[in-house]
């Protein structure tokens, strides 16, 4: 199965078999060229996507030591993301698909993100919890089965990558802001700035981050004009981001009954978040599973172990080639 990813600033394409595993995945990030802007600009981010995908597709092909002509499938990430970029993808699979007569898969991206985990070495088996936490998204997702999921909770406004991200604009560090800020962290001195745990004080699982960065405007305002006001303000950003997360897996873990927790998405790069909640887990007694690091963020080795799996399960693919730049999971 070939997976191809275009749904963001990502340019990515991995082959995978079940009976083998991942056999090759690639990655073209273009953060440089959208760094100066901010974040993301749509138009650049498609035109880049165009370039890129058929190199990084041959390249996979390559690494692996396989013909076009041995593909059994093409998985393409239908949504959601920017409308041009997903076209992009959606194009190329659909081609490909077509001339090689193979079946192509449109997949849903956080489908991808929530079974990135299953791609490690002795994974989780089901029901289990995920949290998916990234540029776009803040889900917790009870994962009955492949393909049963229910969403438990929600952001209702920023994701929390985005919360990572506008914090790093106001002080004044690159995009992506997660790396960044996690870095600025390190030395900041714990408890020096305390930030809220937004919507913790009441039940429920939905997440709401906009309120902090308000609160992190007021303490730049504050503090943020020696260098060490910064660190002190990331590192307690950080450790806010962090404890609402860990209280609403925690809290998600309890309400379903399940034992078993995997995390995904950029954010989920994140090392004191996984610290955290390595030692939840170690508190409460259940496991916790990650994606290696790269596959954290966008990549299509997911989208590819996705399409196998709806292959396996009988989906037959189509020739639609439709993308679905809003599509809730
Ligand atoms: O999953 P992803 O690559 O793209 C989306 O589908 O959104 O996630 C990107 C997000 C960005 O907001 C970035 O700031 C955040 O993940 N991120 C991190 C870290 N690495 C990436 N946030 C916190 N800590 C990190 N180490
Ligand atoms: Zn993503």
């Amino acid at each position: 199965m070939l997976g191809i990813e275009t749904s963001c600033d990502e340019t990515a394409a991995a082959l995978y078999q079940p009976e083998a595993g991942l056999l090759a995945h690639a990655v073209h990030s273009q953060v440089a060229d959208h760094a100066a802007y901010g974040g993301v600009v749509p138009e650049l981010a498609s035109r880049d996507h165009v370039r890129k995908l058929p190199g990084l597709v041959q390249g996979v092909l390559r690494d692996a030591g396989l013909e076009a002509e041995a593909l059994g499938g093409v998985a393409w990430t239908r949504g959601p993301g920017l409308p041009g970029a997903l076209m992009v993808g959606a194009g190329f699979a659909r081609s490909l698909a077509w001339g090689l007569d193979v079946p192509a898969v449109g997949i849903h991206h956080l489908e991808g993100h929530l079974l990135a985990p299953l791609l490690e070495p002795q994974p989780p088996a089901m029901p289990l919890v995920a949290l998916l936490v990234s540029g776009g998204h803040t889900l917790l997702v009870q994962v009955a089965g492949f393909g049963r999921y229910r969403v438990l909770g929600d952001s209702v406004d920023d994701a929390a990558g985005e919360a990572f991200d506008k914090t790093a604009r106001l002080l004044g560090l690159p995009y992506p802001g997660g790396p960044a800020i996690a870095r600025l962290a390190e030395a900041g001195r714990p408890g020096a700035v305390r930030l809220p745990r937004p919507m913790t004080d009441r039940p429920g699982l939905d997440f709401s981050f906009s309120g902090l960065k308000t609160a992190v405007l007021h303490a730049v305002e504050e503090r943020g004009s020696d260098e060490q006001g910064r660190a002190d303000i990331a590192h307690g950003f950080q450790e806010a981001v962090v404890e609402t997360l860990a209280i609403k897996c925690r809290r998600a873990l309890e309400q379903t009954g399940c034992r078993r927790l995997v995390v995904s998405g950029g954010v989920g790069a994140n090392a004191r978040l996984r610290e955290r909640l390595d030692a939840l887990a170690a508190e409460r007694g259940f496991s916790v599973h990650y994606p290696r690091l790269e596959l954290c963020t966008d990549n299509a080795a997911m989208i590819a172990y996705a399409g196998a799996l709806r292959l396996a399960a009988g989906e037959r693919g189509d020739l639609d080639f439709s993308v679905r730049p809003r599509w809730p999971l």
